[in-house]
């Protein structure tokens, strides 16, 4: 017990010196980076203008669109396969507000959605594909179970998400899935382009997600078709042991739920945001536990920050906001805040014995969600300081002008009925 303890302080601690106050080791890994790709792009600038002035003069009109076209794109540095780009998610908050930036939904922008499970990101998933107020709407044709979210100009589309793409990288897939995968996946989709990648997902408090995980675990849910790749292979049997025997784990009590070694719902947003590859993916014997705990919580926050936006399911207006601000897009309705919710049921019900060992459990999600509120709250003020309108804007979240109040459809229909939501 003690020595749990003691290693959980370790974590936090030596976790914070290598991210804050001033991230020393973390901000100069990442300014290097930045000076050289600064460096690239010169260097490509001036190839570019070079070659497009070369090729203007010398090829027919066709081949010629075609390819100063390809070398706009290296240019400027837009668009980049993920392997290639800065950081493998693509661009940050950071970048988004500091450059003179808009999310160009008719080129080559794409959002990517990290949909961890229970953080309400069903109801954020079904806002982006239905309540957006878009020049092309996405539109949902029930026959294809899926909606399809296009730019503006060509069949292509702007969202990677499971309402539009659906889980191809895997159900609920995970940073590392994700980032190892969502280029390829749409170059087969579509042509093969270069992209530019915008990632974002949803953080929930720690415990009210891990009841949540609960209950929809004893009402039946596996989620078995996550595919927990990492460095080019599954995860086996052997690093992440069933919890159950059978089938799936339906009617499960608290109890046996929290005493699971290998249940995958602890700590389940540090391990979706982090890099797995940087602990050995899942195995547990390539280091110490004190270690890998260490190291996987620095990157899902280092993650965290490099991701376009993030919100938490506990504060939904102040997501909408930032999200709105963020891509200069508008929902066309409020995001609810849903404060009744089943798990906060649960939550009250507990013995102190387990909600104790629920957040003694979740020790990484806790810390790793109290950074993102700080974030959170620390944008959303930024934000607000330099919006003359904000509390017009802020009062009126989700009403948008001219637009009618969206048609409804019928989600259940939309729905995969092979992969638990
Ligand atoms: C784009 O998709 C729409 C259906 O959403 C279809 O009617 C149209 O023909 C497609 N256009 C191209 C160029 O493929
Ligand atoms: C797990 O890591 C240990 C230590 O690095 C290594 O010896 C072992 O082969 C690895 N197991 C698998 C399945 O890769
Ligand atoms: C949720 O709680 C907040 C503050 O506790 C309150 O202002 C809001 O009206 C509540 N929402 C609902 C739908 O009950």
């Amino acid at each position: 017990m003690n020595n749990l303890k003691s290693v959980s302080v370790q974590v936090v601690n030596s976790d914070l010196a290598l991210l804050l106050p001033n991230g020393v080791y973390e901000i100069k890994q990442m300014e290097s980076k930045s000076s050289r790709l600064k460096q690239i792009c010169l260097f490509c600038l001036a190839l570019c203008i070079f070659g497009i002035l070369g090729f203007g003069y010398f090829c027919p009109d066709k081949v010629c669109a075609l390819s100063s076209r390809e070398t706009v794109y290296i240019e400027d540095s837009i668009g980049k396969p993920l392997a290639q780009s800065r950081t493998k998610v693509g661009l940050s908050y950071d970048d988004m507000l500091n450059d003179d930036f808009t999310f160009d939904m008719d080129s080559h922008d794409v959002i990517v959605f990290l949909h961890m499970q229970k953080t309400g990101g069903t109801s954020f998933g079904k806002h982006l594909v239905h309540d957006l107020d878009l020049k092309r709407p996405c539109t949902c044709p029930i026959s294809r179970k899926r909606c399809y979210c296009f730019r503006p100009h060509s069949n292509q589309s702007w969202l990677f998400s499971r309402y539009t793409t659906g889980w191809k990288c895997g159900l609920h897939a995970d940073w590392t899935e994700l980032t190892s995968c969502v280029d390829e996946k749409l170059d087969e989709l579509e042509n093969i382009v270069k992209r530019r990648y915008f990632y974002i997902t949803l953080l929930r408090e720690p415990s009210a997600r891990y009841l949540s995980e609960f209950r929809h675990v004893q009402r039946g849910a596996t989620w078995k078709g996550s595919r927990h790749f990492c460095n080019g292979r599954l995860a086996t049997d052997k690093e992440i042991p069933p919890c159950y025997k059978g089938d799936n784990w339906e009617g499960v009590n608290l109890d046996e739920f929290i005493k699971c070694h290998s249940n995958l719902a602890v700590n389940r947003q540090t391990r979706m945001l982090a890099d797995l590859e940087l602990v050995g993916c899942y195995n547990k014997s390539y280091m110490a536990k004190a270690e890998r705990d260490r190291i996987l919580l620095a990157s899902a926050k280092k993650n965290l920050l490099s991701m376009a936006f993030f919100g938490l399911t506990e504060h939904q207006k102040i997501s909408q906001y930032i999200f709105e601000e963020t891509f200069n897009l508008r929902f066309a309705i409020p995001f609810e805040q849903n404060n009744a919710t089943v798990s906060s049921y649960t939550l009250s019900t507990l013995s102190s014995k387990q909600s104790e060992a629920i957040s003694k459990l979740n020790n990484l999600d806790i810390e790793l969600y109290n950074f993102a509120k700080k974030i959170l709250f620390q944008r959303f003020e930024h934000l607000k300081s330099r919006d003359a309108d904000f509390e017009q804007r802020f009062k009126n979240l989700g009403v948008v002008s001219g637009k009618q109040s969206p048609t409804e459809f019928d989600w259940d229909k939309l729905e995969d009925p092979t992969e638990s939501p």
